[in-house]
């Protein structure tokens, strides 16, 4: 038995997607859906021991293999299955069905568990939550004031001309030192330079001013900063999965790095936002500023409240935007043909482009579906959470309100009975019919990300840019390990080669 699992966890790590084999019998022990609504109690258990588990955790600070030990767990028990966490029942699923179903009872303020290292810091800082932590009236009432500014049709014309300007400048500071190289080439890690990417061009649509990021010489406070974003997330990873009673003896100096990280992002954003108060009440300029001295004139929100979601729309819009556009850049490296359609599609839509970045999406549909197929691969978020604020019956099971459902992004993706021969970079699949529930990467309905426009229109116009001005390859033809910190990112960054092109 023991030799039997082994096996197969070996061939599931190897090929997670070849053990997904249809919809409905999900390999060889998972039992079939039943065909009548059954009780609570009638979905398949997943056991675990519960001390062991605690143990690996505290000794590996963290579970990097999350979302391949929840792979395997459907594997085995077929599209559903339940566990519980001290009082807390947990159901996971992974057919786009049943995010769909869950869209549908979903309330005006869809609930997700609160993320206790971030809450625990702004309680003891005496500080608000924004979005990210709220749950019911004032979550519906911090979101309703920030979607006109971040996530409207609007709102994007306005930020896009500010984030080109970023892109354009990381593209010429690549070819600057392609020609600084003898063999007219660039060999690099590029998830360092592209996390650089993501904090300028999300700073600059925030709060209206570059920090100087995409070059050699970083100020003591830029690096700073940057350390605290990593810190942040890392020590989370760290700190999630156990409760906080046990943490506090076991993880003391984890807790403090965890805070000593936000307290860095809270004072990054609280002089960012004082900068921006002050211009504003000296004189209110004419042209677009960005998302937060938009918030801030139309006084959308109180002032902490503002600050609160920034430090929040800070912290979301790093390693989210990076890693996928590390891992399409690699895709992409080692998928030639799919790179050469995507270059002629950025070439065909240049001028059209630059006589108006608003054009974007439209004039570039290939590279808009290459974006969902790395994030069918590689969701930054593994999974989705929602508490049910209402009965739900989900593949033939009786679901209580209360229960907290999690959705696996990464299960689904890796799914054949969803995604054919998952285990092909095929961007063409997203063009060729409509996908209902299977590009969840951002979540769904009103609690979806607030960044996600900002997300799209980064990696949009970083990628036209790089494809047009040079050919991206790679020695590496094996997949790239992915680990769940918090969110999932490659183990190690794959080594990439920029050549220009003719
Ligand atoms: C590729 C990049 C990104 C991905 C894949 C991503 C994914 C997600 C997901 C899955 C959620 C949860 C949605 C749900 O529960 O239905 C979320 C929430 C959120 N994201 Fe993102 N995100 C990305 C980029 C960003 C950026 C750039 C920002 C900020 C500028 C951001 C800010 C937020 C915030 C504030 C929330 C909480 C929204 C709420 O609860 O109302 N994200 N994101």
């Amino acid at each position: 038995m023991v030799m039997a699992l082994r096996v197969k966890a070996g061939m599931w790590l190897a090929r997670p997607w070849q053990c997904l084999h249809s919809r409905r019998a999900l390999g060889t022990t998972a039992a079939p859906a039943p065909k009548t609504p059954q009780p609570f109690e009638a979905i398949p258990q997943y056991s675990r021991n519960k001390w062991l588990k605690m143990l690996q955790i505290l000794r590996e600070q963290g579970q990097e293999n999350l979302h391949l030990e929840m792979n395997q767990a459907f594997q085995e028990l077929g599209p559903i299955f339940r566990y519980n966490i001290g009082r807390t029942q947990i159901v996971s699923v992974m057919l786009p069905e049943d995010a769909e179903k869950l869209l549908r009872v979903e309330s005006k303020h869809p609930h997700r568990m609160h993320l206790e290292p971030w809450v625990a810091h702004r309680e003891r800082r005496g500080l608000r939550r924004g979005v990210f932590l709220l749950n019911g009236p004032e979550w519906r009432f911090n979101r309703l004031r920030l979607n006109p500014n971040v996530l409207s049709p609007e709102a994007v014309q306005k930020f896009v001309p500010m984030v080109d300007t970023v892109a354009r400048d990381f593209v010429q500071n690549m070819k600057k030192r392609v020609f600084q190289n003898t063999r007219g080439s660039l060999t690099m890690d590029i998830q360092q330079g592209l996390f650089n990417y993501t904090i300028e061009a999300s700073n600059f649509a925030l709060f209206g001013e570059r920090l100087g990021l995409l070059g050699y010489d970083l100020s003591p406070g830029s690096l700073k900063f940057i350390h605290a974003l990593h810190s942040m997330f890392k020590s989370t990873t760290q700190l999630l999965f156990l409760p906080k009673s046990l943490t506090r003896w076991t993880s003391n100096r984890v807790w403090k790095e965890h805070f000593d990280a936000w307290d860095t992002i809270s004072e990054y954003a609280n002089r960012c936002i004082w900068k921006v108060h002050q211009e504003l009440r000296i004189g209110s300029p004419q042209t677009y500023s960005g998302i937060v001295a938009e918030l801030i004139s139309q006084e959308a929100l109180p002032l902490d409240a503002i600050k609160a979601n920034s430090m929040e729309l800070t912290a979301g819009s790093v390693d989210t935007t990076a890693i996928p556009l590390v891992m399409t850049l690699f895709e992409l490296a080692r998928n030639p043909d799919v790179q050469q359609a995507l270059r002629q599609e950025s070439l065909a839509a240049e001028a059209s482009i630059a006589a108006n970045p608003q054009r974007l999406k439209s004039e570039l549909p290939l590279l808009q579906a290459a974006l969902k197929e790395t994030l069918r691969l590689y969701p930054v978020g593994s999974f989705l959470e929602r508490i049910l604020s209402s009965d739900l019956v989900l593949q033939n099971y009786h679901v209580p309100a209360g229960t907290l459902v999690l959705f696996y992004l990464y299960s689904m993706g890796r799914n054949p009975a969803v995604f054919p021969r998952p285990e092909r970079y095929m961007p063409q699949r997203w063009l060729e019919r409509k996908r209902t529930f299977q590009h969840l990467a951002f979540g769904f309905g009103v609690r979806q990300c607030l960044g996600r426009r900002l997300a799209e229109v980064e990696m949009l116009l970083l990628l036209h840019h790089v494809l047009k001005s040079f050919h991206v390859e790679t020695l590496r033809q094996e997949d790239v390990q992915m680990v769940y910190r918090f969110v999932l990112m490659p183990s190690s960054s794959p080594l990439l080669t920029f050549r220009l092109a003719s």
